[in-house]
């Protein structure tokens, strides 16, 4: 059978914080052959060409160091300061210094390189995230004939903030080297076939480039989703139980409203506390009896985007805390440090509402995993951002718009007010729904997409009515 080679430009890490995806994928690797490829974490001034191996808690991880330049010009550069708020829309927060660009693909080639050195002719490479996306092409170009599918985690942008991007046109030919291209949301697909469709083909320097020819990459939506089991399970953990007892003593008889998100622009933090204040401005009654709890992880804090994203969002907390907090009540917590899965599968439990409102995300698994933590006796309400990719799978969440306070303020009054049997029913179809997008079924149904021939006969009849749902 064909190995499987995951690539991404972190590699899971040792211990049982990871992720779903890093469990997902880690499952795939479990049953059958096949490594993870990735940056190694550390930036060294002559980095090996050949890439190391590692065991990480019995994955097979192979992985090369870089230079502190290219990392920069490649991550802090051109993948987060340009591609990352371009793909979310938010334009005015780019940067764009034309250097970036080189250093984006001379890490690539980099990877295609070391990874090139290991591949076999029918191992199937599976590319992950907006780091990587010229990978396949560096790949062909050193002469890999392997079947190569890449997965976007984040959403597609619209045809005028693609052309925003420099060198756009190459990145959009470097996609249609792959054999098959995963997006999160049916609306990912419609951005990008609008592109493809409607080319405006460059007359820069008085030559008009070629369009791009996408007829050999096919392009589809496939919702990552997450182990709403798994979370069902871990939410009445000892250490989930144990943070619900802990909070408990806290907050009383208080209802908690929970936030959990990578502290990002892209979340629309503020805009959220912003709501909430306008929550306490309009309802009297629900001030000593509700509590916000913000989760906020830093996140590329050396760029200066997250950090004046990080300034704002002191500033409103402190606003709201100095206009309603009591001696003995205070209206938020905002705490700015990441917590293992156990602990917040007990928050998720615990929480009345969860305020999963950024103003663009690809996704958002923390509406599938706070669906999944839920007591179905007595289950919280989802307030979800209509511009998240989950709002497509979710419908009967409290979808709104995040840029509308007034709405979100609105939408959380009637989230506290919902009676349970209401609860219920929006969560059952909800947890219906995420058992249906789960994400062991999302990593099969791509592959059996990107590689139709290579499953065992056994499961090849199971694994394309996947795909063909997802
Ligand atoms: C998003 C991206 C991932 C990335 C993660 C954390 O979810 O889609 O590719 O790994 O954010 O960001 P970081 O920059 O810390 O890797």
């Amino acid at each position: 059978m064909s190995r499987i080679v995951i690539v991404s430009n972190r590699t899971p890490g040792k211990g049982p914080a990871a992720g779903g995806l890093a469990v997902a994928l880690r499952k795939v690797l479990s049953e059958r052959e096949g490594f993870w490829f990735g940056w190694s974490g550390k930036l060294t001034d002559q980095p090996a060409p050949e890439a190391r191996f590692e065991d990480i808690d019995g994955l097979t991880v192979a992985q090369i160091d870089l230079t502190r330049d290219d990392h920069h010009a490649y991550y802090a550069g051109f993948s987060n300061s340009i591609l990352w708020p371009s793909f979310h829309l938010r334009l005015d927060l780019a940067t764009i210094e034309s250097h970036w660009y080189e250093g984006y693909r001379r890490v690539n080639q980099q990877f295609a390189r070391a990874l090139l050195a290991l591949l076999k002719p029918d191992d199937i490479v599976w590319v992950h995230d907006y780091h990587l996306i010229p990978l396949a092409s560096e790949l062909r170009n050193l002469g890999a004939r392997n079947r190569i599918g890449f997965y976007l985690h984040i959403p597609f942008p619209t045809p005028d903030a693609l052309y925003a991007i420099p060198h756009h046109e190459e990145l959009m030919r470097d996609l249609s080297r792959y054999d098959l291209v995963g997006m999160q949301a049916k609306r990912d697909v419609s951005a990008f076939t609008e592109f493809a469709e409607h080319q405006a083909s460059s007359t820069f320097g008085g030559h008009r480039a070629k369009t791009v020819d996408f007829s050999r990459t096919e392009v589809d939506a496939f919702p990552i989703g997450s182990d709403p089991e798994a979370f069902a399970r871990l939410a009445v953990s000892p250490a989930a139980t144990k943070m619900i007892h802990r909070m408990r003593r806290a907050m009383g008889s208080q209802r908690l409203i929970l936030g959990v998100d990578r502290l990002d622009y892209s979340k629309g933090l503020p805009q959220r506390v912003e709501a909430y204040e306008k929550l306490l401005t309009n309802n009297a009654r629900l001030r000593r009896s509700v509590h916000l709890l913000q989760v906020a992880p830093p996140s590329r804090d050396s760029i200066k985007e997250y950090q004046e994203t990080s300034d704002a969002l002191d500033a409103i907390c402190g606003r709201v805390m100095g206009k309603f907090a009591e001696p003995d009540w205070q209206p938020l917590t905002y705490v700015k440090r990441a917590y293992g899965q156990p602990s917040l599968a007990g928050l998720y439990r615990l929480a009345r509402v969860a305020l999963v409102t950024p103003l663009r995300d690809g996704m958002n698994l923390v509406a599938h995993e706070f669906i999944g933590a839920q007591d179905p006796a007595d289950p919280g309400v989802l307030v979800l951002s209509r511009f998240a990719g989950a709002a497509e799978i979710f419908p009967e969440a409290l979808l709104v718009n995040p840029f509308d306070t007034d709405e979100t303020a609105e939408a959380l009054r009637i989230a506290l007010d919902m009676p349970q049997d209401e609860r219920q029913q929006r969560w059952q179809a909800l947890m219906a729904a995420a058992r249906k997008h789960n994400v062991d079924d999302w990593a099969l149904g791509f592959l059996a997409r990107l590689a139709p021939g290579m499953q065992d006969k056994s499961t090849t009849r199971d694994i394309l009515y996947l795909a063909s749902v997802a």
